[in-house]
């Protein structure tokens, strides 16, 4: 089953968050087709979690702090991500990377997450800089190689991949389905590379994320490799968000 996940980022307000979840909610209720997650800020969450509790919409979180816990002065740790019902996390997002945080770091939280028996959605992507010179491939693989430095092969399985170009985050600028499609068929040989049980039946599912919207939805679901959608601002919009789920 396709996997949708809406990242709200800072969009919005606690309020506008359970508005949201509320109206997401009432137009899913008959969809099937996809897993759909939701990724509030942290301050929403267990208002959302309230909202979605009892329909096959899934809570996920935006960040974690890999440490037990103990004195981390403003992270959310895995514990109450638990408590809360979360069952996926984004590691290593691109808007995260730029402040600071390196591949190890994103390594930690990947395997925090798995052991604490959720599932990690791994960001990667590369810049607009790296594309334009050809490398964007051999950046990807390394970004993958480091994030799933020492996952053991059982837990590799309950790791999803979201390929993310950084230049077609936020800039209604998306990659072409055919690029994408490519970079999701090279991810899969990372992955296969690195497992060689891993793979075989397209356990670890590629999202594409980056400008996704009600209009070209459908063209990356159906674009081969593809496993489903990292969205941003438009899953922050309750009718594009409808379209878009309606769109495949
Ligand atoms: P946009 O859909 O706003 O481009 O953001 C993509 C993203 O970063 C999702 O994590």
């Amino acid at each position: 089953m396709k996997l949708i996940v809406a990242n709200w980022k800072m969009y919005l307000t606690l309020r506008e968050s359970i508005a949201l979840a509320n109206k997401v909610t009432r137009y899913t209720l008959h969809v099937t087709r996809y897993t759909i997650v939701l990724c509030p800020s942290f301050v929403a969450m267990e208002e959302v979690a309230k909202v979605i509790k009892g329909t096959q919409i899934k809570l996920g979180a935006q960040d974690v702090e890999p440490e037990k816990r103990g004195a981390y002065t403003g992270e959310v740790g895995l514990d109450d991500l638990r408590e809360l019902g979360v069952e996926y996390v984004l590691v290593g997002h691109s808007e995260r990377r730029r402040m600071g945080e390196t591949d190890k770091l994103v390594n930690q939280k990947l395997k925090a997450v798995l052991k604490s028996g959720m599932r990690p959605i791994l960001c990667v992507g590369e810049s607009w800089k790296i594309r334009r010179s050809g490398k964007a491939r051999g950046y990807v693989a390394d970004q993958l190689r480091a994030g799933l430095k020492s996952v053991t092969q059982k837990d590799l399985k309950r790791v999803v991949v979201a390929y993310e170009p950084i230049w077609a985050i936020g800039t209604g600028r998306p990659d072409t389905p055919k690029d994408a499609s490519e970079m999701h068929m090279w991810i899969q040989k990372i992955i296969r590379d690195i497992s060689i049980f891993a793979n075989k039946n397209r356990d670890v599912p590629i999202l594409y994320g980056g400008s996704v919207n009600a209009k070209n939805a459908g063209t990356f679901l159906r674009a081969p490799g593809v496993d489903g959608l990292l969205i941003g601002r438009a899953s922050t919009q309750a009718t594009e968000f409808a379209h878009i789920i309606r769109s495949a």
